[in-house]
């Protein structure tokens, strides 16, 4: 093996961690000069030595190879101010770094991230608004079902967004607790003062339990689940796009630059930026299961094969990052063909239901409402008619009970709209929702920016 030290370490990958890394030093060093188990000259110059090279990074300089960052700053830090450097490492070990450093830096990702999915539902937001008017069919099974509001359906996705940040939100306050002080693993006889650190990095607690707080990654297994729950959640949105857009559907249109054509067939339009996203959540969801994987039957408490943590965590937030961004866009770019939509929903028998809530509505069960129109839904399919071409004398010989004002339940647009229940699809429910969902939003971009 010739670069031993390269596959033992992490230093491909961990550079990403130089800026937390080294203000975590800085803040360990405050407190060490704190408590006096570094004096203040030394402090200090150990301080300026991290801020310079911190400086240099930001400026495009490279740090010269090690095993992994962490090696890399303090060599170059002793190689700056001497071997007083080395103070630096006091009443510490790579073990409790690391795991700070992670925490420190997913906790400033989780904030980048909730901001990107909180952009992402403003545009569905508007989306839903412009869009009002517009009915399309519901699916259940992939087949029509009931006529609904389009907005509606975009609204679906913007809870669950709003779900997803509530996730991430809560693994912030798991992640908000901090594991430096704990030494190797078993914690360490100099006097430290660990609330003092955790007050300078911004944490809100500090971990009780030094075997733990170097061995736990479930908060960036947490992280990954959220990662790989929103991806999901955009990937149901992105088939939906892909089969909308499919001439079948014919129900929207979006931006060519989110489409490709095809090098032999001249017709097409692909719908490329929603199967990639629908393609990247297999590594995303990948990079859980490599989480999982790692984690399963390690013994207490570090052990090397935790390093290989950060390649799933990094990539699994790179890549939900660029599909959120990817997303707004196209959404944002979303035309819906409003005629067509319409159209559709005249297809597959959309009012059966509406048909048998009408003859239960004059005290038939349900149950038998649903026969008799099982029944009509046949004598149509047999002789090539929809509901709406019926004659009241066709719909009488199912039942006596069906009068004129039957054909009232047959137009879509006011099918929908007689669905008024709470949370339901009538245009009064769904203003109604999205004066809620707004409400939420203006709260959380506040929250977001506070913290
Ligand atoms: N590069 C290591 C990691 O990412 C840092 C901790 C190394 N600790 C050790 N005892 N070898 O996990």
């Amino acid at each position: 093996m010739q670069n031993f030290k390269q596959f033992i370490g992490s230093f491909s990958f961990d550079g990403r961690l130089a800026e937390v890394d080294i203000n975590s030093s800085v803040a360990h060093t405050k407190m060490l000069v704190k408590a006096k188990i570094v004096n203040t000259s030394d402090g200090e110059k150990i301080i300026s030595g991290l801020t310079s090279i911190l400086r240099d990074i930001e400026g495009g300089w490279k740090l010269p190879e090690e095993e992994d960052i962490h090696y890399a700053i303090e060599k170059e830090l002793i190689k700056r101010v001497g071997p007083i450097g080395g103070k630096m490492h006091t009443a510490r070990s790579r073990n409790d770094q690391i795991a700070t450093d992670l925490r420190v830096y997913l906790k400033q990702e989780i904030k980048i991230i909730v901001n990107l999915i909180n952009d992402f539902q403003e545009v569905l937001v508007t989306k839903a608004e412009e869009n009002i008017d517009v009915i399309m069919p519901g699916f259940t099974h992939l087949q029509p079902a009931q006529p609904v509001l389009a907005a509606h359906h975009l609204l679906a996705y913007v809870w669950m967004m709003q779900r997803d940040k509530e996730r991430l939100n809560d693994c912030y306050r798991r992640t908000d607790v901090l594991p430096l002080g704990s030494a190797a693993l078993a914690g360490t006889s100099f006097n430290i003062d660990r609330q003092y650190t955790a007050q300078l990095l911004n944490f809100k607690d500090v971990s009780e339990n030094s075997l733990d707080a170097v061995s736990d990654r479930d908060f960036a297994m947490e992280f990954v689940f959220c990662m790989s729950l929103t991806v999901l959640h955009l990937t149901r949105f992105c088939e939906e796009i892909i089969l909308w857009m499919n001439p079948e559907f014919d129900y929207i249109k979006i931006d060519d630059k989110f489409t490709s054509g095809s090098s032999i067939m001249p017709q097409k339009r692909n719908p490329d930026s929603a199967e990639v996203i629908r393609g990247k959540s297999g590594r995303i969801i990948g990079d859980l299961v490599a989480l999982f994987t790692i984690m399963k039957s390690l013994p207490l408490t570090y052990n090397r094969d935790l390093q290989e943590d950060k390649q799933p965590v990094f990539d699994s937030l790179d890549n939900l990052k660029l599909c959120l961004e990817v997303i707004k866009e196209m959404v944002d770019s979303l035309e819906f063909i409003e005629e067509r939509a319409l159209k559709s929903t005249e297809k597959g028998f959309i009012a059966a239901t509406e048909i048998a809530d009408y003859l239960a509505r004059k005290n038939v069960p349900f149950r038998l409402a649903h026969g008799i129109v099982k029944n009509i839904v046949l004598y149509c399919k047999k002789n090539s008619k929809t509901l709406n071409e019926l004659s009241l004398e066709e719909y009488s010989k199912f039942s006596r009970l069906f009068k004129k004002d039957v054909f009232k339940y047959l137009n879509t647009k006011s099918i929908a709209n007689m669905k008024t229940s709470y949370g339901g699809t009538s245009k009064k429910s769904v203003l109604h929702q999205i004066e809620n969902i707004k409400n939420k939003l203006k709260l959380e971009v506040l929250e977001v920016k506070v913290k």
